[in-house]
């Protein structure tokens, strides 16, 4: 595990885009894991700018997002699909094609079997990128998951819906369940930049960095993976 401490979120947010571009020029063709929330918002930010500056190209780029909610169509501004768009893939000239994100609107065992088939017949993940929860989820596999899991149905902790209602209207807006990448499937990409901001993810940086490994902190399973970046800023890594 490769801990890397910068000053602040844009800091964490350029290294970041850093390790993404490159992956991205040293194979064109590469798969892309993605992921949405708060935190990756500054990347993306910086791999458009990029992109326009022309130092990478997406057109041979295929990307699998690591969850989506149950319910929200794609159309739903709160939908990660909605916010893939919105944030990175309008920007630049990735072919929609080759843009893989659970549907949250289909049947659930059916599209839990399609989206891991699909990943494993792209050849797999080459770079993850992860955000992470206040209660150590990756993607959202939320605590007490089986190490073992693949593509899944979720229901979202408690805290993770009172975190994430600060994008809804109100908190009884934001769906319960959700689709999600397991920490098998995420174990399996080649190489792993897990991001973190703010005092809040403090704890949970703690406990993926030097914290036991355990299914209660599921970022914890990090440590067993060969090729991981962990980039925080001050505040995120002021426990370790
Ligand atoms: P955040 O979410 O970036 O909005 O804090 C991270 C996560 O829940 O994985």
């Amino acid at each position: 595990m490769k801990v890397i401490v910068l000053d602040n979120y844009q800091q964490i947010s350029i290294k970041a885009a850093q390790i993404v571009a490159s992956q991205i020029i040293l194979k064109e063709d590469s798969i892309l894991g993605l992921a949405t929330g708060g935190t990756p918002v500054g990347m993306y930010s910086e791999l458009v700018k990029m992109y326009k500056l022309g130092i990478i190209d997406f057109k041979k780029i295929k990307t699998f997002n690591l969850d989506e909610y149950v319910g929200l169509s794609k159309e739903n501004q709160q939908s990660y699909y909605y916010y893939m768009m919105d944030n990175l893939f309008k920007h630049v000239n990735i072919n929609i094609e080759n843009i893989d994100i659970p549907n949250g609107m289909a049947d659930i065992k059916e599209e839990c079997v399609r989206y891991e088939n699909e990943i494993k017949q792209s050849g797999g993940i080459d770079l993850q990128v992860l955000g992470i929860g206040h209660n150590g989820h990756i993607g959202f596999n939320e605590p007490d998951i089986k190490f073992e899991s693949v593509t899944h149905l979720v229901k979202l902790d408690e805290d993770t819906i009172k975190a994430n209602s600060r994008f809804f209207d109100s908190v009884d807006e934001v769906p319960k369940q959700a689709l999600s990448m397991g920490i098998k499937t995420i174990m399996h990409s080649k190489k792993i930049v897990l991001i973190a901001s703010g005092k809040e993810k403090a704890k949970a940086i703690y406990g993926t960095v030097k914290g036991n490994i355990t299914p209660n902190l599921p970022a914890s399973i990090l440590q067993l993976h060969n090729d991981v970046y962990i980039i925080a800023d001050k505040e995120a890594a002021s426990l370790l």
